[in-house]
């Protein structure tokens, strides 16, 4: 992970790279770096923690250089292991893992070098120098040929005042020109608010920045052209718009993106061919992380029970290295936000090879998903800033059920559209309930740990109520299958014990309610989320959320709201950050 940025230009670079990273810290904060070039010398300026705490290098002077802001996997987040690193005339920030590190520091080090940081990265500052014959992009270009694994790198050298040279492969990176400057970052929001022209590198490609502007290399160093992107610098510039966290504002977007995703999916241009694949389908494979994985579950259960067709769910992470077995017929959904993540981007790849069409499910256009899919589709959720997913899981389950919808009509089934539509109306209704689970905090605060319960499309929506929990309370906390608790975990239940009971299916309800039942019996306090008014005034209820009726098979995309909301307050109350939880990034681009 981690977030890089460079600059070299007619200004002072450290007020463009210093601003740049504070928007790159979805991609991890544990520690920041800048260097500036200056004199011919390079000055390093770096810090454990966020980027704010390098806010007295504002001041300094230098026209060209690099930052980065760090998410830590090899060697803890520490000073001496922030980037940038520097040996020699050269130093360097990277984004990505290097994967044969420890055979290329054994080379280094047997011809001399010492090594000033516990990370991989280091060792392309070392073969910069090594390589080096007065060309800085000859020199990237046999480093990059050395290096296994993913990486995004800027680098600079004493002996170039006027030159940033960079490298991308599987890690993404975008170079820009335009306002007497030439940029580069992990990302175009870091970018995006100078309003100048912005070029996504592809993998195996370099660029030289300097006084002329971008110039992008392929692998063999001759010129290729670049088309500009098209993006809109007032969209890409985040706002907290007067909330007090990205996740709230996030969290308030939600009624207006689940329209989004509605509406866009049947104006889309992929509709038509997307319809006649889905029409030979015969099964669906869903490769995904986190809480994109959690909306997979969510659609199966759409899917299955809409379209009677098999949907399987995968965790990237696993599917990648576990062989699957993908029949002929075989639709592949990868859903990831960022377009980035490299567990999903290797299993979705992985399932193309084997033959499935690959559809994406994603948040941001020119992301690496959109470069390898057969068809994108995008969530249209805007801009998600905060590190836990909110709106970007709503939209993607709205878009999810429409898939769903067109899958039924393709074998001759129902339209769900319509349906959905009226969705975008129930969730704003839903939104507003949420406020009510600020009573509950004052029963989770003193918990030691939380369980989530649900059956059918309650529970996919337990699993991510848990998992947003987790993120941003650092309570321990477990979503369960209802009718599984009594097979083990219910020996943590005791006395006060915080349980959310999901409720949203007629069908299931009574089933549910046996094991709210049981925790209750032993002392839990039972939390209701329901759209089922017959239940809220139950005896083992202490508190409920009514939520607005709607289809069992679509009823995560409102009952994941309250869970969202005590994620949100709780987390405050414990005094936390709910925009930027420790240990986590928002974008993970390593393995
Ligand atoms: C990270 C984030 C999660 C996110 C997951 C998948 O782990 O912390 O919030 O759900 O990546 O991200 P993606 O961008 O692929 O949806």
């Amino acid at each position: 992970m981690c977030g890089i940025v460079g600059y070299y230009g007619k200004e002072n670079a450290a007020p463009f790279l210093l601003d740049g990273l504070k928007k790159l810290e979805y991609r991890g904060y544990d520690s920041a770096g800048i260097a500036l070039l200056r004199g011919g010398k390079i000055n390093l300026y770096r810090c454990r923690g966020r980027v704010r705490e390098l806010g007295s290098a504002r001041r300094e002077k230098g026209q060209l250089g690099i930052g980065h802001t760090r998410w830590a996997t090899h060697g803890a987040p520490s000073e001496a292991n922030a980037h940038p690193h520097v040996y020699g005339k050269f130093a360097i920030v990277h984004n990505g893992i290097i994967e044969n590190q420890f055979e290329l520091k054994g080379e280094l080090l047997a011809r001399g070098d010492t090594f000033s940081s516990e990370t991989d990265s280091e060792v392309i500052a070392h073969l910069l120098a090594y390589y080096y014959e007065g060309d800085l992009l000859a020199a990237m270009q046999k480093t990059a040929g050395r290096l296994k694994g993913s990486y995004a790198v800027a680098a600079m050298c004493e002996e170039i005042p006027d030159a940033l040279v960079c490298a991308r492969s599987k890690s993404p990176l975008v170079v820009g020109e335009g306002n007497g400057g030439v940029y580069v970052a992990s990302d175009l929001s870091a970018i995006a608010a100078r309003g100048v022209a912005l070029y996504a590198l592809g993998d195996g490609e370099f660029a030289l920045l300097n006084g002329k502007g971008v110039t992008v290399y392929d692998r063999d160093l001759t010129v290729i052209p670049k088309e500009p992107l098209e993006y809109d610098p007032e969209a890409e510039a985040p706002d907290k718009r007067g909330y007090r966290h990205y996740m709230r504002k996030e969290m308030a977007e939600i009624p207006a993106v689940i329209g989004k995703s509605c509406i866009d999916f049947a104006r889309d241009p992929a509709y038509e061919e997307l319809t006649r694949v889905l029409g030979r389908t015969q099964r669906i494979h869903i490769v995904a992380c986190g809480t994109a994985y959690h909306s997979g579950l969510c659609a199966k259960f759409a899917i299955e029970s809409l379209c009677r067709i098999p949907v399987e769910v995968c965790v990237a992470s696993e599917y990648r290295y576990r062989n699957p077995i993908v029949p002929p017929d075989t639709l592949a959904l990868a859903v990831t936000q960022s377009g980035e993540t490299a567990d999903t981007l290797a299993a979705a790849e992985l399932a193309k090879q084997a033959g499935a069409y690959l559809v994406a499910v994603t948040n941001v256009p020119y992301s690496s998903i959109t470069r390898i899919a057969d068809t994108v589709l995008f969530t249209g959720a805007g801009r998600e800033i905060a590190v836990a997913a909110t709106k970007s899981f709503n939209a993607q389950l709205e878009l999810l059920y429409c898939i769903a919808s067109a899958l039924a009509e393709s074998k001759g089934g129902q339209s769900y559209f319509a349906e959905l539509h009226r969705l975008i109306e129930t969730v704003a209704a839903a939104e507003k309930s949420c406020e009510e689970v600020r009573g509950w905090i004052p029963y989770f605060l003193g918990a030691r740990s939380v369980f989530f319960l649900g059956r059918g499309a309650d529970y996919a929506a337990a699993l991510e109520g848990s998992l947003k929990l987790k993120e941003i309370t650092y309570l321990p906390s477990e979503g369960y299958a209802a009718g599984e608790l009594k097979h083990g975990t219910l020996a943590l239940v005791d006395e006060g014990t915080p349980v959310v009971a999901l409720l949203t299916d007629p069908a299931l309800a009574e089933k549910t309610m046996n094991a709210v039942h049981e925790v209750y019996a032993r002392g839990a306090n039972v939390f209701l989320i329901t759209s089922l008014p017959e239940y809220v005034s139950r005896k083992e209820v202490s508190s409920a959320v009514l939520l607005p009726a709607c289809r069992a098979e679509f009823s995560p995309v409102l009952s994941v709201l309250p869970l969202q909301a005590l994620a949100y307050y709780l987390s405050i109350a414990r005094g936390n950050n709910p925009d930027k939880p420790r240990n986590l990034a928002k974008s993970v681009t390593v393995e």
